[in-house]
């Protein structure tokens, strides 16, 4: 069978294609090439769904075009296509399914729909060894729209959020503090230079024995701290603001996860999606992990956030090919 593999992601806001080689024992990221709409986003404060769908339509053949380019392969060299097929933005969702299918036909190859959250799984074990896929595993899921501790094996959530996403809580909060939108990455980067124990933002539901998460509290908290501090002193103190913003929502995913993995007795503990690009969640989550014994896996910064690469990854890893 051809071990050519093109992944196709368009859950969201990225229009990502990215071609990989399923070598057997080891898998190579010959490409992975992404259009970013957030600039069409940015003036509406976020995602709007008609303006997405129609990018994906705009985008989508030249970024294939790209990543053929760049793995240097001809779009007949492909064994085999993967695309997300759930969850996401319906309208963005359609455009890469029916792209997906349709390309699979015209090649007379086939195509297989994933689980976006999958995806952002199989990002962390890109470079693992195999006999890590096979061992009972603890994912912390972090992106835009979940926050999910989930059992891989069994396929169970173990906890979730009850409200906001952990990447919502850097998004609405970031708004609040006037970073635009998406706020994640900058809130990140500013933290890089504050005070951490600036000011103490909730932990809510630090409880011992709940894994479930609420981040809807904090972006109040974030809200009441603006107004009562006012314009003038968040604008002195956006580093520190930023840093201990960040350190409440690094502490309690950390704190958790770990406590949960130790509740389950896994010993693989998964950090992935687009949150887990942020410094201070690795370092926690590592420091944590590392202290009771456990063996903590991260993708690189590049693969967390939505990307191609990684709906490929779970194809392979579900074992198609
Ligand atoms: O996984 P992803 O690319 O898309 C979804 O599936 O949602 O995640 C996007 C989320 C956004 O909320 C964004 O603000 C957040 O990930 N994010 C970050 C960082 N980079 C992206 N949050 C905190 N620190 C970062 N460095
Ligand atoms: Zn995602």
């Amino acid at each position: 069978m051809n071990n050519i593999w093109l992944g196709i992601e368009t859950s969201c806001d990225d229009t990502a294609c990215a071609v990989l080689r399923n070598n057997g024992d080891s898998i190579d990221i010959l490409s992975n090439c992404l259009y970013s709409q957030i600039d069409e986003h940015k003036a509406w404060g976020g995602v709007v769904p008609e303006l997405a769908s129609r990018a994906h339509l705009e985008k989508i053949v030249p970024v294939l075009q790209q990543a053929l380019k760049e793995a240097n392969i001809n779009i007949e060299d492909i064994g085999q296509i993967a695309y997300t097929q759930s969850p996401g933005l319906m309208g963005s969702l359609l455009v890469g399914i029916n792209f997906a299918r349709g390309l699979a036909k015209d090649l007379n190859i086939k195509s297989y729909g994933i689980n976006h959250l999958k995806g952002h799984i199989s990002s962390a074990l890109l470079n693992s060894p195999l006999s890590t896929l096979n061992s009972p595993l603890l994912a912390l899921i972090v992106s835009g729209g979940h926050t999910e501790l989930v059992l891989t094996k069994e396929n169970a959530i173990v906890g979730k959020t009850r409200d906001d996403a952990a990447g919502e809580a850097f998004d609405k909060s970031g708004k609040i503090l006037g970073l635009g939108y998406p706020a994640g990455a900058a809130i990140s980067k500013l933290a890089k230079s504050g005070d951490k124990n600036f000011h103490e933002f909730p932990r809510a539901l630090n409880e011992a024995n709940s894994f479930d998460f609420s981040f809807s509290g904090l972006k109040t908290a974030v809200l009441r701290y603006v107004q009562t501090k006012g314009e003038d002193f968040v604008k002195e103190h956006i580093a520190d603001i930023c840093a201990s913003l960040q350190e409440a929502i690094a502490d309690i995913l950390s704190l958790k996860a770990v406590n949960a993995a130790k509740k389950y007795g896994v010993e693989n503990l998964i950090l992935c999606g687009g949150v887990s690009a942020n410094y201070r969640l690795r370092e926690l989550m590592a420091q944590r992990a590392e202290k009771s014994g456990l063996n903590f896996i991260c993708p690189p910064p590049e693969l967390c956030t939505d990307n191609g690469a990684m709906i490929a990854a779970a194809a392979i890893f579900t074992n198609f090919s």
